[in-house]
């Protein structure tokens, strides 16, 4: 059985939806050990409470990065956290965290990357023209939105599209993308060659 940490910031949509796929089974052999967030506010919380999942609040505001990092990282540690998924998670995490938790950290971005990394994605890849958008769960490593590539979902950009209807569209594919990754981090049958994540294949299976 492994242990998931979920870092969240806000309203947690993709939070639930791994939430929803870990009861289902779908995610298999996996739990949700604890759901930690930077912000008091953060809707995502009030889900996991209520879903009875352990959540834990800690505070980011007036704090060195650094500062803030060490207290989450050892509370995924109590929780024998094995992956952390950033989920909606609005921090930088310090080049100490990464180095915690090696190929052992995820985000979601909802853009294509490497366009339109950065805040609001979706209205910066709308407002350059873009006929495909989309998003991409990767490795975290010590730069913005840049690891290594796990799952990169295409949305086509509709006429009558604006910035909402597209974002809209984009975060359904990242509720799929986001448990799909998961998947295929935790079988483990992969390689990362430079910048490529490539599937590795056993024996019985050729
Ligand atoms: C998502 O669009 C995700 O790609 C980005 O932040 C947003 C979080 O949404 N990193 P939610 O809190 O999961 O609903």
């Amino acid at each position: 059985m492994k242990n998931l940490g979920i870092l969240l910031s806000g309203r947690g949509s993709n939070f639930e939806a791994i939430a929803k796929n870990v009861a289902a089974g779908k995610i298999r052999d996996a739990r949700i050990a604890i759901v930690i967030s930077n912000r008091t506010d953060a809707g995502g919380v009030a889900k996991a409470r209520e879903l009875g999942l352990e959540t834990l609040i800690i505070p980011s505001k007036g704090k060195q990065r650094e500062e803030h990092d060490r207290e989450v990282v050892s509370a995924l540690q109590q929780h024998k956290v094995d992956l952390v998924c950033l989920a909606g998670y609005m921090r930088l995490l310090s080049p100490w965290f990464v180095k915690q938790f090696p190929q052992r950290i995820l985000n979601i971005h909802p853009s294509l990357l490497p366009a339109f990394p950065g805040l609001e994605a979706q209205q910066q890849a709308f407002a350059y023209g873009v006929k495909v958008a989309g998003c991409t769960v990767h490795f975290v490593d010590e730069e913005l939105d840049h690891g290594a590539i796990i799952v990169q979902k295409a949305v086509t950009v509709l006429d009558g599209d604006d910035e909402h209807t597209l974002a809209a569209r984009i975060l359904e594919q990242e509720h799929i993308a986001y448990s799909e990754a998961i998947c295929k981090v935790l079988e483990g049958k992969f390689e990362i060659s430079g910048r490529r994540l490539v599937r590795t294949v056993t024996a019985r299976e050729v």
